[in-house]
């Protein structure tokens, strides 16, 4: 979008200089693009004139183009010259490269970002359940619905992070109902307090599988959780249900993320209660067998797309999975005022999110058609989807340690001489690097495996390559400074002196390539949100990297032919390194200064 600002402030140079010439004014002059960018950046059609004046459009373009030629003073203007009936007008690219280069020095964070607008946009991400395991699948979503956020608060939207957390409902009475029979004595501690929950909601799943008649007990537990009828149990409820936010919110901090507003299913019982009675009296929903449900075939002309029958609320009045959805759409609008909800939601409810969504539409919710799905398919590891301990899929835990190790081992290896703590907040910083980026760089719709060697290999498309490629460069720079005894800390100063006086012209071909790789920034994050696609952007930042890494083996920087030239590229070098941080920020990656 800059960029996009920087043409336009061009449109109207070009624009005043030919008013002028002509003797018009500038909005009559209606400039196009040139579908051949080698005819040049911006074409004036002469046919218009030609008419008024009755010449041929040929002759008018020759002329006129000779005459703003001559007397074409215009620095950002390289060349004017007719082609057929129209006339050419080429931009001096050096000097755009100079704006953005030093635009980039000056806006830094803030450089391609968009100006604040007044839509309201939710991000929901992450919805872990509690009383389950936090798993990879669950790292996916938080990954991505995290970067989302933060484009679109980059965008200029007012955005609310939301997690709708499954504190209750079958899964818990599980757990709960397993618990009070069969765990109540075990022991554990805080470290291994999660696993333990975990593995107690297997057990769960795996005798009442066997034993279907057990099945009594824990809808009792379901039925009187809803009601809240049962103090003992709700204190139980209570207690464990904080253990489980609590692990969740360790997982958050090491993720980089955080939420503006936690909803959950336990307070969209009574709501979603009320929807469905309201459904039922106006015959939108019917009861069948004792139990709530809307028969979308019924409602839905499409044939091809066929939602089948929506089970809202059971026999025994308790809500389902399907209408706590339905109220947290309502809570959602109605508290925040949103104009878009996003729901980075795993593809397997797919189905059920088009169940939700046709089902707003059904009872009039204005704001269903506002309410968008994004999905994102599996995560497995080499080794399967299944842990043989925690049944479901591999923790987040698991997975973490096995990365952590892995980034230990190679950053040893690198830096033998540095300290345990400068190791352990460089492998911190790599390792959720390594695992971040590979989720945010698929697309979402193919399963991922999880596999450690390709998602840490600091040469190979990883969130450590880029990370790395940024440390080169504030070394870069750094010793830039040091070399010129100017210190580090003046950083920002000194480069913004360099752009000042900068000799533009010494920037060739090569350094084009990467400005013009620059200049696509703000429209790539403009894509990944229209698209809502992180691959888009990490896509992007590997480009640039790979670029710049060619570059700069090819290229002296620090050691040019002469100081003139060596500042040029710096400020180039430091711009790159601003772009990538950038990204890397929208990602909600950390770059490490040094690693
Ligand atoms: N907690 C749910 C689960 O683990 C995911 C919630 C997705 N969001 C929603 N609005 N349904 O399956």
């Amino acid at each position: 979008m800059e960029s996009n600002k920087k043409r336009d402030s061009k449109v109207t140079e070009i624009q005043k200089i030919v008013a002028k010439e002509l003797k018009k004014k500038e909005e009559e002059i209606i400039l196009e693009i040139p579908k051949d960018i080698l005819l040049g950046d911006y074409a004036f059609p002469c046919f218009l004139l030609a008419k008024e004046k009755r010449q041929s459009p040929i002759l008018i373009a020759k002329e006129l183009a000779e005459n703003l030629q001559k007397k074409n003073k215009y620095n950002d203007v390289e060349k004017i010259v007719a082609t057929g009936p129209y006339v050419n007008f080429f931009i001096n690219k050096k000097n755009l490269a100079a704006e953005i280069l030093i635009e980039i020095a000056e806006k830094k964070e803030k450089y391609g970002s968009g100006t604040k607008k007044k839509e309201r946009v939710m991000v929901e991400f992450s919805q872990a359940n509690t009383h389950k395991a936090f798993h990879v699948g669950h790292v996916r979503g938080t990954s991505v619905g995290e970067s989302l956020a933060r484009i679109f608060a980059f965008l200029g939207y007012k955005t609310i992070r939301a997690n709708y957390q499954g504190d209750t409902g079958a899964h818990v009475a599980k757990w709960l109902w397993c618990y009070l029979k069969y765990h109540k004595d075990d022991k554990y501690d805080k470290h291994t307090r999660a696993e333990w929950m975990a593995q107690v909601y297997v057990d769960a799943v795996k005798r009442l599988e066997e034993n279907e008649k057990l099945n009594l007990g824990s809808k009792e537990i379901n039925r009187k959780l809803e009601a809240r009828e049962d103090s003992e149990l709700m204190k139980l409820w209570q207690k464990t249900r904080s253990w489980s936010l609590e692990e969740f919110e360790s997982v958050y901090k090491d993720l980089n993320t955080f939420f503006d507003h936690y909803f959950f299913e336990s307070e969209a019982e009574e709501l979603a209660r009320d929807i469905v009675d309201r459904m039922v009296e106006k015959g939108i929903a019917e009861i069948d067998d004792g139990a709530a449900i809307i028969r979308l075939d019924k409602h839905n002309t499409d044939k091809k797309n066929d939602l089948g029958v929506f089970v809202l609320l059971r026999s025994d009045r308790t809500a389902l999975y399907s209408s706590k959805d339905l109220a947290l759409a309502e809570l959602k609008f109605n508290k925040y005022k949103i104009d878009k909800s996003i729901y980075v939601v795993g593809a397997a409810q797919t189905h059920h999110l088009k169940q939700v969504f046709k089902t707003l539409e059904i009872i009039g919710f204005k704001q269903a058609k506002l309410c968008q799905h994004v999905a994102f398919a599996e995560v497995r590891l080499p080794t399967g989807k299944m842990s043989s301990r925690t049944g479901d899929n591999i923790l987040y835990k698991d997975m973490k340690q096995m990365v952590f190790d892995y980034t230990r081992e190679e950053t040893i290896k690198r830096h033998a001489e540095w300290k345990k703590e400068k190791v352990e907040s460089a492998v911190n910083a790599i390792s959720i690097a390594a695992i971040k980026f590979d989720m945010l760089s698929r697309d979402n719709n193919k399963p991922i495996v999880f596999d450690i060697k390709r998602a840490c290999d600091f040469e190979g498309e990883t969130g450590p390559y880029i990370q790395y490629t940024n440390a080169r460069i504030n070394s870069i720079v750094r010793k830039y400074h040091e070399s010129n005894k100017e210190s580090a800390n003046k950083e920002n100063k000194l480069i913004l002196n360099i752009s000042a006086d900068i000799n533009f012209s010494v920037l060739g071909e090569k350094e084009q390539k990467l400005v013009a790789l620059m200049s696509n920034f703000s429209k790539t994050v403009q894509e990944t949100a229209d698209n809502l696609k992180t691959i888009l952007l990490t896509r992007y930042v590997l480009d640039l990297c790979q670029e710049f890494n060619v570059y700069y083996h090819a290229t002296p920087v620090l050691k040019a032919e002469n100081h003139e030239i060596t500042r040029a590229r710096i400020l180039l070098v430091y711009a790159v390194g601003i772009i990538i941080k950038n990204c890397l920020n929208l990602l909600g990656i950390d770059a490490p200064e040094e690693m």
